[in-house]
């Protein structure tokens, strides 16, 4: 069964800026300050531990307020009807699990319910990111237009789900499995209960 991804607060954020800055090259380091005014921004966030690490984590943007980049513009002058995925990592050893599919399961549910009628995000072209390519293709994600960003000169794509099945059905192995059920084991951390279900999050 796919984990139940929680709400970030604001004493994860230390150990999930560590998961994203060994990734930088892939979603672009932050400082703490930067990482804490994200979380802070997002419209939905959520993250899936094991025994007090984090193996994951995703926090989305609406189109609504100052775009918080140059990525997060292009998203909000093209597709205002996406939720926008500003950054993901799965742990290096966690990958191929399912969480990142998961991840994205429980934002699709969550977005779904708030009107977005898309997900969209960028991944990178140069360098590239061939897993983050295959991730997003294995999961309905298409083609919306390319940029290069002018902070840092990396090419890159932008990605959105299509509209022809409903968001949530992007994310779900099959049709009829239940978007946000639990995996004994995940999400157990010394500031979380494990028993703590879903924090459904309100738009
Ligand atoms: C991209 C990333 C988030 C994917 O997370 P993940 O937990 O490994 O992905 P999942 O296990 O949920 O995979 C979901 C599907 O995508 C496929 N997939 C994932 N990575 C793949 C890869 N490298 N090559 C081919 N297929 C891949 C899986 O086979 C799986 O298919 P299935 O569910 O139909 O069996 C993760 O690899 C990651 O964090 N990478 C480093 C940071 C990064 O690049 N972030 C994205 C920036 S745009």
């Amino acid at each position: 069964m796919p984990p139940v991804p929680r709400r970030i607060l604001p004493a994860d954020q230390p150990a999930l800026l560590a998961l994203n800055n060994q990734h930088a090259e892939a979603v672009n380091a932050l400082p703490p300050e930067g990482f804490a005014a994200l979380c802070a921004r997002a419209a939905w966030s959520g993250a899936v531990w094991e025994g007090g690490r984090p193996l994951g984590f995703l926090l989305a943007l609406g189109p609504e307020g100052p775009a918080t980049g140059p990525n997060h513009a292009w998203m909000q002058a093209h597709h205002p009807e996406a939720a926008y995925i500003d950054r993901v990592v799965v742990e290096a050893a966690a990958q191929g699990r399912g969480l990142g599919r998961a991840l994205y399961a429980a934002l699709a549910a969550w977005a779904a319910g708030a009107g977005f009628t898309r997900l969209g995000c960028e991944v990178n072209l140069d360098p590239p990111n061939p897993g983050s390519m295959a991730f997003h293709a294995r999961l309905g994600f298409e083609t919306a237009g390319e940029a290069t960003d002018p902070r840092n000169g990396k090419r890159l794509r932008y990605l959105v789900t299509g509209t022809r099945r409903p968001l949530i059905a992007h994310f779900l192995r099959s049709p009829d499995e239940a978007p946000l059920s639990g995996a004994p084991g995940l999400n157990t951390s010394p500031a979380e209960p494990p028993d703590r279900v879903a924090d459904p999050q309100i738009a």
